[in-house]
């Protein structure tokens, strides 16, 4: 296993690209299933979680091609339907390859997802959504196993506890294309990469007005034809890096983002006084001022991501003053809050809400890495922290960043990748 070692503080100052987004690239890759055709996905980032799917898709019996940029997927005459446990435990967003299966051969077997280090992640929504078009699941051994004689369109509003769903608005969305007659899903996830799924199926030739919206409509078609895609620039990794600009005191260039997808983070990061300026498609980040803690509620799109809440609150525990940080889409998703606690952060968990005192400075320690974001929490705050800090466990940020301590090494930080004894 490997670990990553930084030294610090460093103080990040350059340029960075941002990678093609993994959460769009996943459900287009699975949206592929539901046409014989050839499909290149263009931008597509070289990261563990697209292996997986990678291997799902060859396990059904569809050839995927990785060339550098880009993959070629020939989903002609794929046979199989089952994705079974070894992947769908490795990564959730598996669980999306059920609709279009379905849809396709009329016949699934995906492998019910398990337990997962940010808390409780059901998928009754995705059950719930499917049924809805005239599905049978069943849950069998582990497994859902699904059948219809033909999926047929139908009203559904998918929304839960903690509002609209990402991957159940995917799942609902690609198995509605091949329905008979016309499914409205109400309630609908907004995200960009939602949008991006429905882009690329209606290049595929399905009939989707309203992504973006939370309401969606899709009029079913008899068939999907072959198409290409340029995946979106990942607003995650970029907003990352915006937050490492900010608790390094840096002053750093990411290219190639989406401002527009960026608002939430912006407007939190200029609240505490970093300086933000657009150019074209690259974002200045930088510090010229003491920063001022805020206070962050994360929330469904176009509210604050719960995939840059770790790393908020790593530049949080730098900033002198409270801040309160409240998860209102995974209210367990507080693996890091004793990791931090090792570097000297001080945090005060209740309920849902994480209360944040700033320290003078963080001091460097052996941490490990509980989850994806909460890695990138741990290396971020490994940079402003004062000494050597060790990240064991990368293996969950290799899952959604592409060669991250390369490019945090381009902008100065003192970082590197070691085999853990
Ligand atoms: C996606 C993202 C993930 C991000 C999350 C929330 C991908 C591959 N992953 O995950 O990085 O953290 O959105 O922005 O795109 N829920 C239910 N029932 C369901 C499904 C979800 O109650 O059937 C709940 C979840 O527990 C959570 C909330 O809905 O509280 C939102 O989760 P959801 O949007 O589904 O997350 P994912 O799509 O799995």
């Amino acid at each position: 296993m490997d670990k990553i070692a930084i030294e610090g503080p460093t103080r990040l100052r350059g340029t960075v690209e941002v990678s093609g987004a993994k959460n769009s690239a996943l459900p287009i890759m699975a949206a592929t299933l539901l046409t014989d055709e050839k499909c290149v996905i263009k931008r597509v980032p070289p990261l563990r979680d697209v292996n997986t799917m990678i291997k799902i898709l060859r396990n059904l019996g569809v050839k995927v091609q990785v060339e550098p940029g880009r993959l070629v997927i020939e989903p002609k005459g794929y046979k199989n339907y089952i994705a079974p446990y070894k992947y769908v435990k490795e990564m959730r967003a598996s669980f999306c390859v059920l609709g279009p299966i379905l849809a396709k051969h009329r016949k699934a077997q995906v492998s019910y997802p398990g337990g997962c280090a940010i808390g409780n992640r059901p998928v009754d929504l995705h059950l719930k959504g499917i049924r809805a078009l005239g599905a049978d699941l069943k849950i069998e051994h582990g497994y859902v196993v699904g059948e219809t004689r033909q999926l047929k369109g139908a009203h559904v509003y998918l929304g839960g506890a903690f509002g609209s769903s990402v991957l159940a608005t995917d799942n609902v969305m690609m198995a509605a294309t091949l329905a008979k007659g016309r499914t409205v899903i109400e309630n609908a996830a907004c995200e960009p990469e939602v949008v991006d799924l429905a882009d690329f199926l209606n290049k595929m030739g399905a009939k989707i007005k309203g992504a973006g919206t939370h309401f969606i409509e899709i009029e079913g078609v008899k068939r999907l034809d072959g198409a290409e895609a340029e995946v979106i620039p990942d607003r995650i990794e970029a907003g990352t890096f915006m937050v490492a600009a900010a608790i390094t005191g840096g002053d750093i260039t990411v290219k190639g983002a989406r401002f527009d997808h960026l608002g939430a983070l912006v407007d939190k990061l200029q609240d505490s006084g970093v300086t933000i300026t657009r150019h074209g498609k690259d974002i200045r980040v930088r510090v010229q001022r003491q920063l001022r803690p805020v206070d962050i509620t994360t929330l469904p799109y176009p509210g604050f991501p719960t995939d840059l809440q770790a790393q908020m609150m790593a530049l949080m525990t730098t900033i002198n003053g409270i801040s309160v940080i409240t998860e209102k889409i995974y209210p367990d998703r507080y693996m890091h809050v004793s990791e931090l606690a090792r570097m000297g952060a001080q945090i005060k968990l209740e309920g849902d809400s994480a209360i944040v005192k700033g320290v003078k400075q963080l001091s460097g320690a052996p941490v490990m890495a509980s989850d994806l974001r909460a890695s990138a929490a741990l290396v971020l705050a490994g940079m402003a922290a004062r000494g050597r800090t060790d990240v064991s466990r990368v293996y969950h940020l290799d899952r959604g960043y592409d060669k991250i301590e390369n490019k945090l090494s381009q902008l100065g930080a003192n970082i590197h990748r070691e085999r853990e004894e």
